[in-house]
């Protein structure tokens, strides 16, 4: 049975009647437009989906709509303020970190919920904590640099 889903979206209320079981990533692609959330393995192992609720990084291809109920979730859409891009975002691009795109949106959510808990990463916990994102265009080095990039961005 359908129940109806209240959640805020990169800031903005959004209600949705839908089956409760249903992946979020597919109601945030489908029923919300925002196609900037990739579906990639589909079973919680690429990270592709990943975007923020309430802040953490989760797989939003294996958490059911009905567990956003009344929580806050950020894609990758809602990073950006105004025309200026989330430092993360600007870091991924002066470094050249990426090549098909695919992994993108899910490489930088993680990696903003990474430096909001640690400002300034050692390469090991860089690794660690973006290990469950996958990149099949092996973009790991340029990867690691722009984050690296960031977090001094962000620190200053
Ligand atoms: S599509 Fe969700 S982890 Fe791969
Ligand atoms: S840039 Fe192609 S999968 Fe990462």
């Amino acid at each position: 049975m359908d129940v109806t889903v209240t959640l805020t979206v990169n800031g903005v209320a959004r209600t949705v009647t839908t089956d409760p079981e249903r992946p979020l990533l597919d109601v945030l692609r489908e029923d919300l437009h925002l196609t900037g959330t990739k579906y990639g393995c589909g079973d919680g192992r690429c990270g592709a989906c990943t975007v923020l609720m309430e802040g953490k990084p989760i797989r939003s291809c294996v958490t059911p709509v009905s567990l956003a109920d009344k929580k806050g979730i950020t894609t990758i859409e809602g990073l950006a303020e105004g025309r200026s891009l989330h430092p993360v975002q600007e870091a991924f691009l002066e470094e050249g970190a990426m090549q098909c795109g695919y992994c993108t949106s899910g490489m930088i959510l993680s990696a903003v919920a990474l430096l909001q808990n640690k400002p300034n990463p050692t390469d090991d916990e860089i690794v660690t904590a973006m290990n469950g994102n996958i990149c099949r265009c092996n973009g790991y080095i340029k990867i690691k640099s722009a984050i690296r990039r960031a977090a001094d961005k962000m620190r200053r």
